[in-house]
């Protein structure tokens, strides 16, 4: 299984590539196509299918390849914008129906590995949040407060399952954890069987109005839809929403324990950024996971560093044995808190989005399936309002920024450096990148472990922010909207649809 980083998750080991069954398609026009191969695209496609709609999937890379494959895993009901302050932001009822939504995304993972008979892992667990001082505490009886009356299950309790000191805690009590890549290869495979079209390795790179439907250019050709939904993490393109939601990383260790022991129980803490811990099983061998350290994209000199901050917090606490697997993965933290689920703005209405789901992507990729199968298939939902993608209106001229944005293009005068003049800029060791200036132009460059120089303009395809290097995971990182692409500027994640230009060094003057 692939993922969109140089490191490998606890998922990833021992799972071999998901293999597509084989189709064929010519102008045949599809209910809906879902762009986006990840546990929304995924659990979204198949719960459509079900319904009876003919459903198309397309996937730009593999199955899982970004944060699916690198998320943790953790199923809540609760969520990185507490209760308390989705109550005072958006009022009571609101809270309520979203603790609705999230116990019924809760219920449909459930629903699923039971339907589909899923061995993966799966397990109800606890979920405790603990403060470590006075202003926290204060905070988590307000938490505690706004959960009870948005229904939760939740009571105080007066230990915790991880060695750490703490002043109060509270439990939520039925969220889950499971192995996320058995999960969500089992709905590919029930979807396919189902009927759905899955393909992989078809990147989407337009999309068009053509008479009563939409037409799609991708890799594979044209696909003719009723309906889209973008299941990209963040739509393609440029769009109001990119500037509604920051991209942020996290960092992850699953490490084993000399002593055993191993937390009973999904645990957070209360600083910003929050420590995550959990414990999973695979194959026999048990894993203390752990999060933490998050930042926003390319915010971070040196990404190698957030892990070391990591390993140490965790060895004040716990008797690590190994640091067994280390990865880190992307999120979107929607700027009022909540999720853009519903019609992308400024878009016609059969293309829909689901985006935002900060911290909590397991929970909302299944509200998403829920939520746009009744938006599609009846025609509304219940909680179509609370997740408006249009719920914060465009400032004037926004659309006119648009249309301007989308047709600007670097323009990178590559061939003023010469071969030479490349070698003298890239004073970097193997493994070692930089975003190199020379007469006014920028070059970034990365040195594999063989010497070898790979070399691309760092103007990003998106809106030509500068992207910076994330060392940890070797790719080339955007700080405005979190594209993300390879060390040869292959195009990872979105917003950016197309790859960063590569500067071929054998065409170079000598
Ligand atoms: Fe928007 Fe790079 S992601 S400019």
């Amino acid at each position: 299984m692939q993922r969109d980083g140089a490191l490998t998750s606890l998922w990833q080991h021992k799972m071999p590539e998901y293999i597509s069954q084989a189709h064929t398609f010519n102008d045949e026009v599809f209910d809906v196509l879902i762009v986006g191969g990840g546990i929304t695209g995924i659990t979204t496609a198949l719960q459509l299918q079900k319904e009876g709609k003919k459903c198309i999937l397309a996937e730009a890379h593999t199955i899982g390849f970004g944060t699916s494959g690198g998320t943790t895993a953790h199923l809540n009901t609760f969520m990185d914008n507490s209760y308390a302050q989705i109550e005072k932001d958006f009022g009571e009822d609101n809270a309520q129906l979203l603790q609705t939504a999230a116990r019924e995304a809760l219920e449909l993972v459930k629903k699923n590995i039971k339907e589909y008979n899923i061995d993966c892992e799966y397990g109800e667990q606890p979920g405790y949040l603990y403060s470590q001082d006075e202003k926290q505490t204060k905070e988590l009886d307000d938490i505690y407060d706004a959960s009870k009356k948005a229904g939760c299950e939740i009571r105080y309790e007066d230990k915790i399952p991880v060695p750490i000191e703490f002043v109060k805690a509270v439990v939520y009590e039925k969220q889950a954890q499971f192995h996320p890549a058995k999960y969500f290869y089992a709905l590919a495979k029930a979807f396919e069987d189902a009927g759905g079209v899955l393909l992989q390795h078809c990147r989407i790179t337009g999309v068009h109005e053509k008479g009563d439907h939409l037409e799609a250019e991708s890799f594979k050709g044209k696909i003719h839809a009723r309906q889209l939904i973008y299941a990209t993490h963040i739509p393609p393109g440029v769009n109001l929403l990119h500037f509604r939601c920051a991209p942020y990383r996290s960092y992850v260790l699953a490490v084993t324990l000399k002593d055993g022991n191993y937390p009973d129980g999904l645990a957070y803490d209360m600083y910003d950024p929050y420590h995550y811990y959990r414990t999973q099983e695979v194959d026999g061998e048990k894993y203390l996971v752990a999060g933490g350290e998050d930042h926003k994209t390319a915010h971070e000199e040196n990404t190698e560093e957030c892990f070391r901050r990591l390993e140490a917090y965790l060895m004040k606490y716990f008797k690590i044995d190994k640091v067994a697997f280390k990865w880190s993965s992307q999120f979107f933290a929607p700027t009022d808190g909540l999720p853009y689920i519903g019609h992308l703005p400024l878009n016609p209405d059969n293309i829909f989005v689901a985006t935002g789901f900060g911290g909590n992507g397991m929970t909302y990729s299944h509200v998403t399936a829920l939520v746009l199968t009744d938006m599609i298939v009846k025609g509304e939902s219940r909680y179509e309002k609370l997740f408006d993608p249009n719920r914060i209106k465009p400032v004037a001229g926004f659309e006119n920024f648009i249309k301007e944005s989308a047709d600007v293009v670097a323009k990178f005068i590559g061939d003023r450096f010469t071969k030479v003049k490349i070698h003298e800029l890239a004073e970097l060791a193997p493994g070692e990148a930089k975003v190199v200036k020379y007469e006014g132009d920028s070059i970034a460059l990365y040195k594999d472990e063989n010497g070898g120089l790979h070399a691309v303009n760092p103007s990003c395809t998106h809106i030509n922010c500068i992207v910076g290097w994330n060392s940890a995971e070797q790719t080339w990182d955007c700080p405005c909207h979190g594209s993300r692409f390879s060390m040869d500027g292959e195009v990872f994640t979105a917003p950016a649809r197309k790859n960063l230009e590569k500067i071929n060094l054998e065409k170079l003057v000598e």
